[in-house]
């Protein structure tokens, strides 16, 4: 399996846009190793749309922009695996990106055949410039084709938006994740949107097959290129837990050469990447919601533990937000620690419920692991 757990990296659109270059690729994968993001999890530098050169080579093959990658791609890849990383790259499955740069319809297999000898791992495939007529998922299949026949295990990232229900036939077409919405943008009501509405989809995911509700917008604040406003420190907070929870593939999309100490903490917090990589796979969903603003949500884990979000969507109100064994599955009277996984705190031993109080705009996200009898 590839990714037997969601994937995890950083990709450059949502704060560089066409504002990228080598030296900038480097830097991220210099800046993956120096602060523990690699140590963390964090393994794929992905290079977004517009890096390509207007025009293809006169044998057809894609070429980058001499300008932003004048020592080529192969050696951008080499220098991303010597530093213990993984290397992704972008193309469309029309006949251009969305961009407007050159992209693989009709070029699948030459496409494919270069990015294996750049020694590219992961292939973002987005869904602009579809010719009239054409089937969608059909195109998908047969980049998931060109790129099998490759022989080098390419993780494939199906960028369609959820418009053909992604989830019901990428992994037949070779996908190991599929995007379900629209793009994401630096704000609260874009995570909101977005997060929340993942809810129904959990059937579809498990190892080597997600469900991918966007890239992060974490530790943005208002600058970059999907910037809208930017979010408070407790906002992305809920957006990092939700995604989580979510088995979501974690893309960080922030300047990570310049994070401030909140969003390094809350990218590499070992409690929550714990849950988003827990080996059974399984993507979270929603078990309670009270006055449409407080969402309690639960994650079963291959311990035999359930990982739970105390969910509070009101701007103002500071709430007890509750998860009743009873909605987790949980026998009532079955004793079950309870433990803070952002903090690491022991809540103690509760019987039947667990609350606690959630600030506006905020998360309490609890493992609650039911205790055997004595
Ligand atoms: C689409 C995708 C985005 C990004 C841009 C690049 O909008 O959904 O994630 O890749 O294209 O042009």
């Amino acid at each position: 399996m590839l990714v037997p757990t969601p994937p995890m990296g950083w990709n450059s659109w949502n704060t560089f846009g066409a504002d990228i270059d080598e030296e900038l690729i480097r830097q991220v994968a210099d800046v993956f190793v120096q602060t523990g993001l690699k140590e963390a999890g964090y393994t794929y530098v992905v290079i977004d749309d517009l890096w390509e050169a207007d025009e293809r080579d006169n044998r057809g093959r894609l070429i980058p922009d001499p300008k932003k990658f004048p020592s080529g791609m192969k050696a951008l890849a080499d220098y991303i695996h010597s530093k213990g990383l993984k290397f992704g790259i972008y193309s469309c499955a029309g006949t251009h990106t969305c961009a407007g740069k050159p992209a693989s319809y009709g070029y699948e297999e030459i496409d494919a055949q270069t990015f294996a000898e750049w020694g590219v791992d992961y292939l973002k495939y987005d869904f602009c410039y579809k010719p009239a007529g054409v089937d969608g998922p059909s195109l998908y299949r047969r980049m998931g084709q060109a790129l099998r026949a490759t022989g080098r295990p390419i993780v494939f990232s199906l960028c369609e938006w959820g418009t053909n229900e992604p989830w019901k036939w990428g992994a037949s077409v070779g996908g190991h994740l599929w995007r379900t919405t629209g793009d994401i943008n630096d704000s609260w009501e874009s995570i909101e949107q977005i997060g929340f509405s993942q809810n129904g989809l959990e059937a579809y995911a498990g190892p080597d097959h997600w469900n991918d509700p966007d890239m992060l917008v974490v530790g943005m604040y208002g600058k970059g290129n999907v910037a809208r406003g930017g979010c408070s420190d407790s906002e992305y907070r809920v957006h990092f837990a939700l995604w989580c929870l979510l088995a979501a593939p974690l893309m960080i999309g922030c300047d990570v050469r310049n994070m401030n100490a909140f969003t390094h903490q809350l990218l590499t917090n070992k409690g929550l990447i714990a849950i988003n990589q827990d080996p059974l796979g399984r993507q979270g969903f929603r078990v309670g919601v009270e006055w449409d603003y407080f969402e309690t949500w639960m994650k079963p884990l291959a311990d035999g533990s359930v990982a739970v979000g105390l969910f509070n969507r009101h701007k103002e109100w500071r709430r007890v937000i509750t998860a009743p064994w009873e909605a987790l599955g949980i026998h009532d009277r079955r004793p079950c620690r309870v433990q803070d996984v952002i903090t690491g705190e022991d809540y103690g031993v509760h019987t039947r419920f667990f609350g606690a109080p959630v600030d506006p705009h905020d998360v309490v996200v609890v493992k609650i692991t039911p205790l055997r009898d004595a």
